[in-house]
């Protein structure tokens, strides 16, 4: 497989550096973001023994950054080969009738409009590389297919801030794919699963290596791949 150049959103925990990790161990240069240098600089150090790993800054919520990381990129390797979004927060469990419009505009900061601004930023080096893969790290909880069957397992979890930023998501993604099709992009949505991490919780039943395999499987793909779609390790998943 040709050695790719591929941007990691959210790096420094979590199913982010589980993939960082995947992707260096198989020969790709891997750039993962984080917000916190010196957190980035203890990720790098723990990174590289699996590759050749490489840390930008990067905040979602500061659109500055996505200008600052663009123009360091270009410098370092003037091209992306892929780019997954996986950043993103989940901090408010409450439901439609009681959350806050801060709560609401806090996670479609960092889960919508920073994935937006950054995948544009981002587009000059995408286009100038091989691959043009994207990857919007989403979940089924953003599903309004599953979210609107009653016996989905899931369906309590009626947490409208952060589901709702990804169902959002999910629209760029389809969009997204529409625009760029012509263009030879192939820009997915996955879903990765309940997944033990800060965000997933101590009780959820997989592990990061089972949450990272979708996005290292997508990002991946070949140019006769899919695009437009919401997939998980089960198949498609209802937007
Ligand atoms: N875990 C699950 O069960 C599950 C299920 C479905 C979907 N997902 C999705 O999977 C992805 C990864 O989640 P995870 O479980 O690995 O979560 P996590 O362990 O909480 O990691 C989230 C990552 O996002 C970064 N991040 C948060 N806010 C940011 C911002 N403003 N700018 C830049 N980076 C930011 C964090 O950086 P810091 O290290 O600086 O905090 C961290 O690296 C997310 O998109 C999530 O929605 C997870």
């Amino acid at each position: 497989m040709t050695k790719k150049t591929i941007l990691v959103t959210g790096g420094n925990k979590g199913i982010g550096q589980e993939i960082t990790k995947q992707l260096a161990s198989r020969g790709h240069t891997v750039y993962f973001s984080a917000r916190d240098a010196e957190k980035g600089q203890e990720t790098l150090q723990l990174l590289s023994q699996y590759g050749d790993v490489r840390l930008i800054e990067i905040d979602l919520r500061k659109p500055n950054s996505h200008h600052a990381a663009f123009a360091e990129l270009q410098a370092q390797t003037g091209k992306l080969d892929g780019l997954i979004n996986n950043a993103a927060i989940c901090t408010d469990y409450e439901g439609p009738a009681t959350v806050t419009l801060d709560a609401l505009r806090m996670h479609f900061e960092t889960n919508y409009f920073g994935v937006v601004s950054l995948t544009q930023a981002m587009l000059p080096l995408l286009r100038a590389g091989d691959h043009k893969a994207i990857v919007n790290v989403s979940t089924a909880l953003g599903s309004l297919g599953l979210q609107g069957e009653e016996s989905w397992p899931y369906s309590a979890v009626n947490l409208l801030a952060y589901n709702s930023s990804k169902t959002a998501l999910n629209m760029f993604t389809v969009s997204l794919a529409k625009e760029l099709r012509s263009e030879g992009f192939r820009i997915n949505a996955v879903n990765p699963g309940h997944i033990k991490t800060g965000l997933g919780g101590d009780q959820a039943p997989g592990s990061v290596e089972e949450g990272a395999a979708i996005s290292v499987k997508c990002v991946l793909a070949g140019p006769e791949s899919h695009t437009g779609l919401f997939l998980s390790s089960g198949g498609v998943v209802p937007w």
